[in-house]
């Protein structure tokens, strides 16, 4: 069970949690009624993270899926994480791979040999009259594009990227593995130098989860990466903005800031930050800005770019890291 999955809030709470109208908190908002916190951020500097990839378009956890949303210049990658039977971390949300390919069974039963025959790419096909994204990168549909991916292969392309790339890395509970899957987290991300950054470095790996538990395990056993606590629904005790100790990073999903827009401001009040799930329309990502938050996890990574202003490609957001591109064609 998510720890903090809810039920449906009591009567008497929900009374306690909706005292003023969303609309009445935005104009609070603008008119600075605000603590000591965090600065909001600007449109152009909100962070772009890619949710299972540019899923919108390619079929979501797939190396193309990854591939499409650097290309369309996301600023960072999310992914869900399982470990298999035979004990390797995979990029899969469900539990069972019935949904995205053309097998089936639950994910931790499975190896990763088992996992390879499968073909994650032919479940989403694109609309009538449709272009799939692939004739824009045709490069995407080769050979292995569409197969199961492991963790180790995505944060090969993280690491090989010309620039710093982002990864928000959720880990999926409940499992029959429960610990472990943080135990073989770290060990990964260790042989990528990416567990313990150094002093006055920052990885560019963060670990979400709606467990608090699994971001515990996080904090104990890579103190020094970010972790992000994920709320469908923002507990009582947590309604001021303030965070789990040693969490400083605030995963309620948009559906949560329609409702209390306020609470963005209360985790900034705080000193906290706020990355917010799964962004996709226009009217969500406008809120978002209104709200300043501290990153926009969207299935659509190009449209999010476009409406922030920057422009959605990977030219763009290599000269935005100062990464000069050559024209293999010059001299
Ligand atoms: O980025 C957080 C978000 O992915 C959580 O929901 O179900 O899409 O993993 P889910
Ligand atoms: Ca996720």
């Amino acid at each position: 069970m998510h720890s903090l999955r809810p039920s449906e809030p009591r009567p008497s709470e929900r009374r306690r949690s909706e005292p003023v109208s969303p609309v009445r908190q935005h104009a609070a908002l603008r008119t600075g009624a605000s603590g000591p916190g965090l600065p909001r951020r600007p449109a152009l500097e909100i962070p772009v993270i890619a949710h299972r990839g540019a899923s919108d378009d390619v079929p979501e956890h797939t190396l193309a899926a990854y591939e499409a949303a650097l290309l369309q210049g996301a600023d960072g990658l999310e992914c869900d994480v399982r470990l298999t039977a035979d004990m390797q971390l995979v990029c899969v949300h469900d539990r069972r791979v019935n949904r995205t390919s053309n097998g089936r069974g639950v994910v931790s039963t499975l190896e990763l040999a088992q996992l390879r025959q499968l073909d994650f790419g032919s479940w989403k096909q694109p609309a009538a009259g449709e272009e799939h994204e692939y004739a824009e990168y045709p490069d995407l549909r080769r050979e292995g594009a569409h197969r199961v991916l492991t963790l180790e292969r995505l944060l090969q392309l993280v690491v090989e990227h010309p620039h710093r790339v982002e990864m928000a890395i959720e880990t999926k509970h409940p499992t029959r593995y429960a610990g472990l899957v943080e135990e073989h987290l770290v060990a990964l991300l260790d042989r990528f130098g990416l567990a313990h950054p150094r002093l006055g470095e920052t990885s560019p790996v963060r670990v979400m989860s709606f467990s608090a538990m699994s971001v515990r395990r996080i904090r104990r056993l890579a103190p020094s990466l970010d972790t992000v606590l994920l709320l469908d629904r923002v507990p009582l005790r947590l309604r001021d903005g303030s965070l789990p100790r040693g969490v400083r990073i605030a995963g309620p999903g948009i559906h949560i800031l329609r409702i209390h827009p306020e609470y963005v401001e209360r985790v900034h009040s705080m000193g906290n930050r706020v990355h917010v799930w799964t962004v996709d329309q226009p009217s969500d990502i406008d809120l978002c800005v209104e709200l300043g938050v501290d990153a926009i996890i969207s299935n659509r990574p190009k449209a999010v770019l476009a409406r922030l202003g920057r422009d959605g490609t990977a030219a763009a957001a290599a000269a935005r890291h100062g990464v000069v591109e050559l024209n293999p064609d010059s001299p």
